[in-house]
């Protein structure tokens, strides 16, 4: 039943985006005939994965709307013919890099008019904010009083039908940062004005912004509510989530227009401001903080608790103390009430570059620790997903014993070279371009052999992941953004944001989260 509530088909949207002439128009004026040429075409593995990722693409009624998530449907397609939001990602990068914007476009617009279906699971309504984490394409139902038509149809997945049923937080965040990336890339604010754009980034952000019990600017989640879709123990505040959430609203800053959305602008600044200052503050870790939370002392009460999650020393798990270089650092995986997860993930930390959630020396200290700790980070196939896995005990924990989350494989460790684009845009603009090249060359050595895999397993990620897929989309988009990036640094201006003096907190000291009448002044 939830799946026929969010369906869109031929009758309920024929006249609405692709038949409007205004719409044609526009998408008209954003098709680029002559695709930008690159000085990789000649270069084999470029030219494969083009190909690859021209084939993954997806019609809807004569439109391109999307990639699949992978080519490879001989151990079953589960989901994997769906077009996922975060997997089309670097899909529409690429495209926007080559100048193909149309495909960009729909995707934006469909993703858009999903949102608004009414979605459920049981009796429970879930909000109208959330984004699809994926939708397919179904052709040819027969039509009740008309057997010989056929319907074109899009099924959208707010998780109702996802294992483990959980909505795709990330989602949301995703489709605002493509809108940026689009309006960056044209310099054509057209779409982004759309009065249902501006609706449906409001909505995205109004589920955020809610008041509730938290004490905290971050959001809470659930369990496998991001990239990491399946229980991984990343249930609170999530690395991912906070940098996806910060660089969100940091891009809905650029597109909101402030004649109905001034309000609306000055809630997510307040937020910006108190985000920053909690991430920056709270999930940097590096040799000093290691070595002060180490002597932290416990029970603190009141407003000049040093230790004010009241997290316990010897919590701190032995590898972090052998993991952390004298040079280095990173945004750890979570933080909440005695509980610090100090587990690296690579695409928060990237995100938190990119996003300048990360201080310029922030920036610096992570390229330093991937750096200090390749073999452990990049290993033999770029680049793991988080580190270390957990052990057996964590394992059956935290998992709830998932075979497909053993240790060192899939999300527990496993390397994904689909993340390679996010580390070669932190590479570049924090001016380290050689470390991502540097990657890139290792992947280069297996991915086209490997049938371009999905994920590889092994401590060093030498082996082919136990059920990875083969011709595995964000892992051809990937390679591609990585190497048109590269090839053209200015690219990375659709997807990175500089500082913003507005949210810069001032020095932190114990004083300044003291409440204003403590502090003296009025
Ligand atoms: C896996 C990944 C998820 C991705 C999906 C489709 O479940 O964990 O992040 O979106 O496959 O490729």
């Amino acid at each position: 039943m939830a799946e026929d509530q969010s369906v869109v088909t031929n009758e309920n949207f024929d006249s609405s985006e692709a038949n409007d002439d205004k719409c044609t128009r526009t998408l008209d004026a954003a098709k680029t005939p002559h695709p930008r040429p690159t000085s990789f075409d000649q270069n084999l593995m470029f030219i494969e994965a083009w190909e690859h990722l021209r084939r993954s693409v997806v019609y809807y009624k004569g439109q391109a709307v999307g990639t699949m998530a992978a080519l490879d449907n001989a151990s079953g397609a589960l989901n994997y013919d769906q077009v996922f939001v975060r997997d089309f990602v670097p899909s529409a990068l690429a495209h926007l890099m080559k100048g193909e914007l149309e495909i960009v476009k729909n995707f934006l617009l469909r993703t858009l008019h999903l949102q608004l279906s009414v979605k459920g699971i049981d009796r429970f309504a879930l909000g109208q904010g959330l984004m699809s984490a994926s939708f397919k394409f179904l052709h040819s139902f027969k039509v009740l009083h008309n057997p010989v038509r056929g319907v074109d149809t899009l099924i959208a997945d707010f998780g109702e039908t996802a294992i483990g049923r959980v909505a795709g937080v990330d989602s949301g965040f995703w489709w605002i940062i493509l809108l940026h990336a689009y309006t960056r890339a044209t310099g054509d604010y057209s779409l982004s004005h759309r009065p249902e754009c501006q609706n449906g980034m409001k909505l995205i952000l109004s589920v955020c912004l809610a008041e509730g019990f938290d004490t905290f600017p971050t959001l809470l989640c659930a369990d496998g509510c991001g990239m990491a879709d399946r229980r991984m123990g990343v249930y609170g505040y999530p690395i991912e989530i906070q940098a996806l959430f910060f660089m969100a609203l940091r891009c809905a800053v650029h597109l909101l227009q402030e004649d109905d959305g001034k309000e609306f602008i000055m809630r997510i600044e307040k937020r910006l401001q108190a985000l920053t200052y909690h991430m920056r503050s709270y999930f940097w870790l590096d040799f000093q903080q290691l070595n002060n939370i180490y002597r932290y002392k416990t029970e603190e009460y009141s407003h000049t608790a040093v230790n004010k999650f009241n997290v316990i020393p010897d919590s701190i798990p032995d590898w972090v103390f052998d993991f952390m270089p004298m040079k280095g650092g990173y945004f750890i995986a979570n933080v909440s009430p005695a509980r610090m997860d100090f587990r690296w993930f690579v695409l928060g930390n990237c995100v938190a570059i990119l996003s300048s959630l990360a201080t310029h020396n922030q920036s610096m200290a992570i390229l330093d620790l991937i750096e200090e700790r390749w073999g452990e980070l990049v290993g033999k196939m770029p680049l793991k997903l988080s580190y270390p896995a957990l052990d057996i005990h964590g394992w059956s924990i935290e998992t709830g014993s998932d075979p497909k989350n053993t240790r060192w494989s899939y999300h527990n460790g496993g390397s994904w070279p689909g993340l390679l684009w996010l580390v070669t845009a932190a590479c570049i603009k924090t001016g380290r371009p050689e470390i991502a090249r540097k990657a890139i060359e290792l992947a280069e050595q297996r991915l086209s052999k490997d049938d371009w895999q999905e994920y590889y397993d092994g401590k060093e990620g030498c082996y082919v992941g136990k059920q990875s897929r083969r011709l595995q989309t964000c892992s051809i988009a990937g390679y591609l953004v990585s190497k048109m990036l590269l090839e053209e640094p200015s690219h990375l201006g659709i997807i990175a944001l500089e500082e913003d003096e507005k949210i810069k907190p001032t020095t932190i000291t114990r004083s300044t989260t003291l409440p204003t009448k403590f502090r003296g002044y009025p």
